[in-house]
């Protein structure tokens, strides 16, 4: 027999992490929704091509690429936003704006797999067609935030920038449109040595490349307005970001400023944000998302603001700092002592179950003592068992499981008992 394993970076979610993503998933929808945001869900795979326009060289390369019977080049989703701004496109044009959109996909990166990095991982995210006026962008990071807080993860940290000054600050340095890209690569990944060493070599102007350096690391307001003043930026974004900022400020979401975030896909244009859940450590970053343009894939330039929420790494953190999850329902389990009474038994269950209990019934014809043992270990609060006396009694045997009090009740009045004892 050759034993075939999942594949690497996949994982098997069992039914109690299961139930607790759930949960968790439930309490972030329901934050989406009460924002006025709406569910889309976009196909698993789309045009490989979709995604090459502007998903930057990362997730081109960690892509899952692959060609049908047909001969069409596709690939698994590395992301969701490219996919809903072609749907905007196929079907969205003529909605009243803004557009208010919110999906939970899962998506596929090659990567190398390790803690909290997954080969299949899930994203909540959300992408506000029509309009990036400061508002918008901030109605969106808080959006963001609040699903965190619904949870509740209590240890979050954000962290907003502009990733249209670091572009306008290279052009002004005299870098080209793909090196900038090259740059800004290098900044994503911490590593702010390369990227200065890269600017210098195609710029001699070294006071310029300090005050650069200075505004990345810079980490307020007010310094940024000297050193976008120095290097010469118009003072637009800048402008806009003060307002984001005030706007978080009124309701009541911390941030912090950071000019280094430059975002690991292209697209992006304007305020950009990350969030990060320092307990996790090396995988951290829990939210990416800010301003962009993908005018290649929807065919107009529609302002667009969005962030996906690393799912996976929620469920983690949530798990680490502790959040519990309770919400577990009041089950039943129906023991029939002969065979001849299961038919009665599995009638029982469906009207329990419409009831909105949870109902087991006794598949495995144990006997009583062995069901009785299983039902303790399953969990369940209450046993029902059904007899040749309690059929011809018309009762049936009520056990609560906690207590082992055992009580008949009549069979007409067992679902409305069990169903005020769930209250
Ligand atoms: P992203 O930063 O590539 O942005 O991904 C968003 C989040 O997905 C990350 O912050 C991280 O938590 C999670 N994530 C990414 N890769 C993995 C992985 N291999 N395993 C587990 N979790 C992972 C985007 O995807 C953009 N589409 C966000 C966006 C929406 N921007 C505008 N709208």
């Amino acid at each position: 027999m050759v034993e075939i394993t999942r594949p690497r970076g996949t994982r098997d979610i069992g039914p109690e992490d299961m139930r607790y993503r759930r949960e968790i998933e439930r309490r972030m929808r329901s934050v989406c929704e009460v924002f006025g945001y709406e569910e889309v869900l976009t196909p698993t795979f789309e045009h490989a091509d979709l995604f090459r326009i502007k998903s930057g060289d990362e997730v081109l390369e960690e892509m899952y690429v692959f060609r049908d019977k047909g001969g069409r080049e596709l690939a698994l989703r590395p992301e969701i936003t490219a996919s809903v701004m072609r749907y905007y496109r196929e079907e969205m044009k003529r909605r009243a704006k803004p557009i208010k959109l919110y999906y939970f996909e899962n998506c596929f990166r090659y990567e190398r797999p390790q803690s909290g990095r997954y080969r299949e991982f899930w994203q909540l995210g959300v992408e506000l067609i029509g309009t990036s006026r400061a508002e918008a962008v901030a109605e969106v990071i808080s959006l963001a935030m609040e699903c965190l807080r619904s949870i509740p993860l209590q240890n979050v940290l954000l962290r907003v920038g502009h990733i249209g000054m670091l572009r306008n600050a290279l052009s002004l340095l005299g870098v080209g449109e793909k090196e900038q890209s090259e740059i800004l690569r290098m900044i994503d990944k911490g590593d702010i040595e390369s990227a200065l060493d890269k600017i210098s070599s195609l710029c001699c102007a070294t006071n310029k490349i300090k005050q650069f350096s200075e505004m990345l690391e810079c980490d307020d307001l007010s310094a940024l307005r000297m050193h976008a003043e120095n290097i010469g930026l118009s003072m637009q974004e800048l402008n806009k970001l003060e307002v984001v900022a005030s706007l978080l400020k009124s309701m009541g979401v911390d941030w912090k400023l950071d000019m280094s975030i430059a975002r690991g896909l292209d697209y992006y244009s304007g305020v950009v944000f990350e969030i990060d859940s320092p307990i996790l450590g090396a995988e951290k970053q829990i939210c990416g998302g800010g301003e962009y343009n993908l005018a290649a894939i929807s065919g107009e330039d529609v302002p667009t603001v969005g962030f996906a929420l690393g799912f996976d790494r929620i469920v983690l953190a949530a798990k680490k700092e502790g959040v519990s999850i309770d919400g577990r329902k009041t089950t039943t389990y129906i023991i029939p002592l002969s065979d001849e009474y299961i038919g009665i038994c599995m009638g029982m269950a469906m009207n329990i179950r419409r009831a909105g209990i949870v109902c087991h019934v006794d598949l495995m014809g144990r006997g009583l003592r062995k069901a009785l043992s299983h039902a303790s270990t399953i969990g369940v609060d209450y046993c029902i068992i059904i007899g040749k006396r309690e059929v011809d009694r018309g009762e049936v045997v009520l056990r609560d499981m906690r207590s082992g009090v055992q009580k008949n009740v009549p069979f007409s009045e067992i679902t409305q008992r069990l169903m005020i004892q769930s209250e």
